[in-house]
């Protein structure tokens, strides 16, 4: 079978699958199996696939027809421009987490005489955590996950990455690991913790519900638990003037601002590039 035959046969499979994506997700899986990148698909497409690459390529698809991310079974996802790797102990990092990366480079922007240091806490992939200390030079970042497999994946990534002096892994709950360590002595925090309301996961794309690790998503019943078992903690680590970035749901934006003392924190809510609620944005006063 050539490679044109092949897309064409994944495609179709994947299509009467209901999946939205087929063509995209053809091309991925092929370009995976083939070692060749996507355009190289399209110009090398009368090319034969080896009797090894096609039954890989078919396993593959059958997998993603049952629901499996694409992610997962490539072992990779792009996030910032750069290539992290995933396993189905850790989220895979989405684009709309971009915009929380994006803040905290911009008050890094606007404070440079500030300290540079940060933690993240729920680090998952590294994804936000690696960004960071690859995109700021001198950056100190602790990153904490309660997931010691999920810290495995993130180590691996910020060896990739070329950052792993700068980055400092913790397996514990929330902060507790930095607590007596870094006491106001922290400019950002960010925290990526799970937000979905426990009653929505049911209803969640199979995709996610299925296959993403359940400790990534449960947020409690208003999806805000963690975020409220965090904000002491918060406080008390962060300098004055310091930022706390929290990703949140669609939604989530006047519940979240409600959890946080007005007397100790300034706060607003940033949308992503789709124009939904995305970020909570706290100042430390
Ligand atoms: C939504 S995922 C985010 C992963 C990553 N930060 C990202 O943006 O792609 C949430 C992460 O928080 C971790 N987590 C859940 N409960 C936690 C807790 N109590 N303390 C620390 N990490 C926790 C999970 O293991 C998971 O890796």
């Amino acid at each position: 079978m050539t490679i044109k035959e092949a897309l064409i046969m994944g495609r179709q499979y994947l299509r009467v699958q209901q999946n939205p994506s087929a063509n995209l997700d053809a091309q991925v899986l092929l370009s995976h199996v083939t070692g060749i990148d996507r355009t190289g698909l399209i110009i090398r497409d009368d090319q034969a696939l080896t009797a090894a690459q096609l039954q890989h390529y078919q396993e593959l698809l059958e997998r993603r027809a049952q629901g499996e991310p694409v992610a997962y079974l490539i072992g990779r996802k792009e996030f910032m421009g750069m290539d992290f790797i995933v396993t189905p102990d850790v989220l895979i990092p989405r684009p709309e987490t971009e915009v929380l990366v994006e803040t905290a480079l911009q008050f890094f922007h606007n404070n440079t005489d500030y300290p540079t240091l940060v933690i993240d806490v729920g680090t998952g992939s590294g994804a936000i955590a690696i960004s960071l200390a690859a995109l700021v030079e001198g950056l100190q970042v602790y990153a904490i996950d309660i997931s010691e497999a999920a810290l495995g994946v993130a180590m691996q990534n910020a060896q990739r990455m070329g950052v792993k002096e700068r980055v400092h892994f913790q397996l514990g709950n929330l902060l507790e690991p930095v607590l007596t360590k870094l006491e106001e002595k922290v400019s950002i925090i960010t925290a990526n913790l799970p937000y979905v309301p426990s009653g929505d996961i049911p209803s969640l794309m199979k995709d996610v519900r299925d296959f993403e690790p359940y400790l990534a998503l449960d947020g409690g019943p208003d999806g805000l638990d963690l975020y409220r078992l965090l904000l002491p903690q918060a406080y008390s680590l962060l300098r004055l003037g310091g930022l706390l970035i929290l990703e949140i749901g669609p939604g989530q934006g006047q519940g979240a601002q409600k959890i946080l003392p007005p007397e100790q924190w300034q706060s607003k809510v940033v949308k992503d590039l789709a124009g939904r609620e995305r970020l909570v944005v706290a100042v430390r006063c």
